[in-house]
């Protein structure tokens, strides 16, 4: 969105199409109901849906959940007052449909980046404090004497462990140190973590948007040298469109759901965390397999963290502690059959990639019994998954969720299939890396939407 669009996307009334959800659309008499009423004659595909309403698009992360999907469940699932958890909550979208629909929400994931941005997009900002920063911030970088000490500016790049030279030409490497110096000192005046985080998202976009990166694949993929031999970005100016946009839109949220619950964020490993109480509805959409070979959500936000020592984490621990990062030591032992018929045939293609995706779904066993033991006796449970390919056989992902999510304890409800249509910084979109090779694609085309309840 540009910042003239988010001008007129903030003085204008909501499209229909676009309307905000007020909060707890559900009447007193449909407390008590089937939850499947509300779902099974849904058009799932949400095909000409907004992805980016609400604060949902203030950055793009893989594999976010379509807002329509989490919006659907919460409309019908939960009664009013219960409490929801979305224990791989990335960018955040559960956390945000929760919260505008009236909902105390939890969510909890090991990214700090997406941790991030899930704080960024549910937070409500202070705009009295926004307006002095975005003062501050205009006279640091503006003018002929800002512009004079950035030519001047020599970046220390020491703590740096990507190859920076590779990742931005030497111009945008000088602007965007002088840039975090100035948005570094202007945080160090406020105490308001709200406009921090803020502050924080813009300069992740700008960081993006002026690399060689290619911007339409989450894998770290640099554009060919002749494109970047032309790519000369204004790294100022795309830093004060990302925060006018980033600010409107928060700015507009915070107005519009004063009294709306905050989320929790933690950034913690879901499979060892407790929630404070039980909760009535977990609801997620996890990865699909171990990070290397299908969605890599630390290499997504290496070029980001680099230049946000702040967030005080080495991204290349991500992927590895993600679930199945790490198959010699599956938390747990899945009990699927489906897995084991599907195991039998990856194995005798590639009895390595076979462990690999044994050691997924064994830690995933162990969360799904962390999320049963989370759920109030009458609660439910709700995954969001897609298929994928290993070695040309179909894993089907949400099956084995289910059968397992049933030798936990929970029963299976009903099954929603959706049809996908990829949209680039959408949702799930074709992982294939540069090489191609060890790399498996998810099942193109369809995901499904797994309720199952407690009681
Ligand atoms: C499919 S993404 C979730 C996207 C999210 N629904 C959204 O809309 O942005 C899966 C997330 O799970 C996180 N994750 C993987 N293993 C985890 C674990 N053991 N504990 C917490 N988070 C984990 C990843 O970092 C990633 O952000």
């Amino acid at each position: 969105m540009t910042p003239s669009q988010a001008r007129s996307y903030l003085s204008s009334p909501a499209p229909e199409k676009f309307k905000r959800p007020s909060m707890f659309p559900i009447t007193q008499a449909e407390m008590v109901r089937d939850p499947v009423a509300g779902m099974v004659h849904a058009d799932w595909s949400f095909k000409d849906d907004s992805t980016t309403e609400l604060t949902h698009g203030i950055h793009p992360y893989p594999a976010r959940m379509v807002p329509r999907i989490a919006r659907k469940v919460l409309e019908s699932v939960p009664s009013p007052g219960s409490s929801v958890w979305d224990p791989f909550c990335g960018s955040g979208t559960v956390l945000l449909e929760a919260m505008t629909h009236g909902f105390p929400s939890q969510g909890t994931d090991l990214n700090p980046f997406a941790c991030l941005l899930a704080r960024a997009k549910t937070q409500r900002t202070k705009s009295a404090e926004l307006r002095r920063w975005t003062e501050l911030i205009v006279a640091r970088v503006r003018g002929s004497s800002a512009d004079a000490a950035r030519r001047a500016y020599r970046p220390n790049l020491d703590d740096f462990t990507l190859d920076v030279e590779r990742w931005w030409g030497p111009a945008v490497i000088r602007d965007l140190g002088f840039l975090r110096r100035q948005l570094d000192e202007v945080e160090s005046l406020g105490s308001s973590r709200s406009s921090k985080d803020l502050l924080d998202v813009a300069f992740a976009r700008t960081v993006r948007r002026t690399s060689f990166q290619r911007q339409n694949q989450f894998k770290r993929y640099r554009i060919s040298d002749d494109r970047a031999k032309g790519h000369k970005p204004d790294v100022i100016s795309d830093f004060l469109r990302n925060w006018t946009m980033v600010v409107g839109l928060s700015n507009e949220l915070s107005s519009g759901y004063r009294s709306a619950p905050a989320p929790q964020i933690s950034c913690a490993d879901c499979s060892t965390f407790t929630p404070d109480q039980q909760v009535d509805l977990v609801l997620t959409s996890p990865p699909y397999g171990d990070s290397t070979t299908t969605v890599a959500y630390g290499q997504f936000s290496s070029l980001m963290m680099e230049w946000m020592p702040s967030l005080n984490s080495d991204w290349r621990a991500i992927d590895k502690t993600c679930v199945g990062g790490n198959p010699e030591r599956p938390r747990s032992r899945s009990k699927s059959e489906t897995l084991a018929t599907v195991l039998q045939s990856i194995q005798a293609r590639d009895p390595n990639r076979a462990k690999v995706v044994e050691g997924f779904f064994g830690d995933m066993q162990w969360c799904l019994q962390r999320f049963y033991d989370a759920v109030t006796p009458n609660g439910h449970l709700c995954i969001v998954i897609g298929d994928r390919t290993v070695r040309e056989v179909t894993v089907p992902n949400s099956q084995i969720l289910r059968e397992d999510a049933e030798n936990v304890g929970f029963h299976h409800v009903e099954t929603f299939s959706r049809r996908i249509f990829f949209k680039v910084g959408a949702y799930r979109v074709n992982p294939v890396g540069r090489s191609g090779r060890d790399v498996d694609s998810p099942a193109i085309g369809k995901e499904e939407v797994v309720l199952l309840s407690k009681g």
